[in-house]
């Protein structure tokens, strides 16, 4: 973790707050998990799957969730649980890979089953246990595994099972611990948030009393106690992120606030006026707006490789930054929007998962050698929790849902050499394609559309003359984290008007193409 990071004591961080904690194997689902919980209003924090048990009792957790994972419970270098949280009287849920894990620990059997299990699968639970409450007889569960657990030992009874699998869910005869060998998280798994629930209230003891409004209060106390008499910066983007931090550091310190918005000339049409406009909506503080257009097409004149696109934008924008902010006076902190996959794909978390998962474009931000003391208040929460604290906070909904925009903004969408004169091309297609996505009331169905130009050109006839233009692609697409999406299935009317609208309306361009790739094996971005 950043040195210089300021730990804010919310109710998060509050250990009397009733919590629970996912064990983290490895999953691509264990985000999930923690979510799901704290949708349940029990608040969630994912830590290392090895975390020794006095650790685990630091944090005074109500109950412990083991994530899935991709390893086999017996392979070489398969992730383990410290045998000792088996002894420490907390009821546990196993799922998946951590079902195999505790029926291994605790004497049962798991075998590789050559055919495996993946998706979706009947369920049927014979009604004997609490964690079943409400639970219907027999219902879809998504499965998604290699082994599954052959025999258990008399130590535990089965609870369900499906039509291949004896031991779907089971249970400790004497000890509360659990395990399913289905996803309960999954939306694939519609009932999912039953047995969660049961586990969490029923079984764990909890209250369901974490919730986001006393979040905010408790997270704009800690800000005016960390930050005294002193003055915070906060760089604003116009994403929400940003436009959180914003507004609880502005319910905070009022015009001790001051933000700085650096136009790197890569920002969508309009994208400068509107967050002004929006910033002197909301705030009635210091908006420093840097002009750094000539700045940014200086250092990328030339430049078509995107990873020295994105090293030059970076080292750009931090100069800009840190000339702007030797400007304010008296400004001891700086207010990051870091959230909390940024700060467990990073590896930062206290007992987090091992080492970096994904190190994200977003994780790191300002350097430390700006000598700012950091403040991160959304360190602790998710997108869509960040959303909703928005949306408390007062913020509009235009602003909260605003889908993500990437730091290094258009240069990775204008493939090639970036140039104000494509820029220009780009700018005017991407507006298109975003009244449209509005105008078909589709903005809210999708979480990510824009236009890309590519660095070809192709032949075309307009009127009756040969044309040898530039073509735009649109990617829209579909996803909940940002780490695997979908693309969008637009109806063809919305893309038929947004061809013909870019073709008629941007001059240069000929061609226009629809990216039907997911990510993975594709990224979001082009570049
Ligand atoms: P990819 O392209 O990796 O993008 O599938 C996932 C999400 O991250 C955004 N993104 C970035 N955000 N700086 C950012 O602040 C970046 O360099 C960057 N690259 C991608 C992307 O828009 C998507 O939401």
């Amino acid at each position: 973790m950043n040195s210089n990071t300021v730990q804010l004591d919310n109710p998060a961080t509050d250990v009397s707050a009733q919590r629970v904690l996912v064990l983290d194997f490895g999953s691509q689902f264990s985000q999930l998990i923690a979510r799901r919980v704290r949708e349940l209003n029990v608040y969630c924090e994912i830590v290392r799957h090895d975390i020794a048990p006095e650790n685990i009792l630091k944090h005074n957790p109500s109950g412990l969730i083991l994530s899935g994972g991709p390893a086999s419970v017996y392979e070489d270098g398969a992730p383990l649980a410290d045998r000792g949280i088996f002894d420490l009287d907390i009821p546990i849920l196993g799922i998946c890979y951590g079902m195999q894990l505790v029926c291994d620990v605790l004497g049962g059997k798991v075998e590789s089953d050559s055919s495996g299990e993946y998706g979706r699968a009947q369920c049927h639970h014979n009604g004997s246990d609490p964690l079943f409450n409400d639970f219907p007889k027999s219902t879809q569960v998504w499965m998604s595994h290699g082994d599954q657990v052959q025999k258990v030992s008399d130590d535990f009874v089965s609870l369900a099972s499906t039509d291949t699998s004896p031991f779907a869910a089971v249970r400790h005869r004497t000890r509360e611990v659990y395990g399913l060998q289905f996803h309960p998280e999954v939306t694939h798994t519609p009932e999912g948030k039953i047995l969660l629930r049961n586990f969490l209230y029923d079984i764990c003891g909890c209250e369901g009393t974490w919730e986001l409004s006393g979040f905010a209060e408790q997270a704009i106390a800690s800000i005016r106690e960390q930050v005294g008499e002193h003055r915070v910066i906060c760089g604003l983007s116009g994403g929400v992120d940003s436009s959180v931090v914003a507004a609880l550091l502005y319910k905070a310190i009022g015009d001790r606030l001051s933000c700085i918005l650096v136009n790197n000339g890569l920002l969508r049409n309009s994208e400068q006026q509107t967050v002004v406009e929006e910033f002197s909506t909301h705030f009635k503080t210091d908006l420093h707006v840097v002009d750094a257009e000539a700045k940014f097409l200086e250092t990328l004149a030339g430049v078509t490789e995107p990873q020295e696109k994105r090293r030059r934008i970076g080292h750009a924008f931090i100069e800009c930054f840190k000339a702007e902010a030797e400007k304010i006076h008296g400004a001891h902190f700086l207010a990051q929007g870091t959230l909390y996959p940024d700060v467990i794909e990073s590896g930062a978390a206290i007992d987090g998962p091992a080492a970096t998962i994904k190190l994200h474009h977003n994780v790191g931000g300002l350097p430390e050698e700006l000598g700012f003391e950091l403040i991160e208040p959304l360190r602790d929460l998710f997108k869509d929790e960040v959303r909703r604290l928005g949306l408390e906070l007062g913020l509009p909904e235009n602003l909260v849902w605003r889908h993500p925009f990437p730091g290094p903004g258009l240069a990775v969408r204008c493939l090639g050499e970036v140039t104000k004169q494509r820029l220009e091309v780009l700018r005017a297609a991407d507006q298109i394609v975003l009244e449209e996505i509005h105008r078909a009331d589709l903005y809210r169905k999708t979480s990510q559309v824009f236009a890309v130009l590519l660095p070809v050109q192709t032949v075309g006839v307009m009127g009756d003359a040969r044309t040898y233009d530039d073509v735009i692609a649109i990617r829209c697409v579909e996803t909940d984290d940002f780490m695997t999406a979908d693309w969008s299935h637009l109806p063809h009317e919305v893309l038929a008007t947004m061809s013909t609208r870019i073709i008629n309306e941007v001059k240069g361009v000929n061609r226009v193409c629809y990216d039907i790739s997911s990510k993975p094996p594709a990224t979001i971005e082009w570049e």
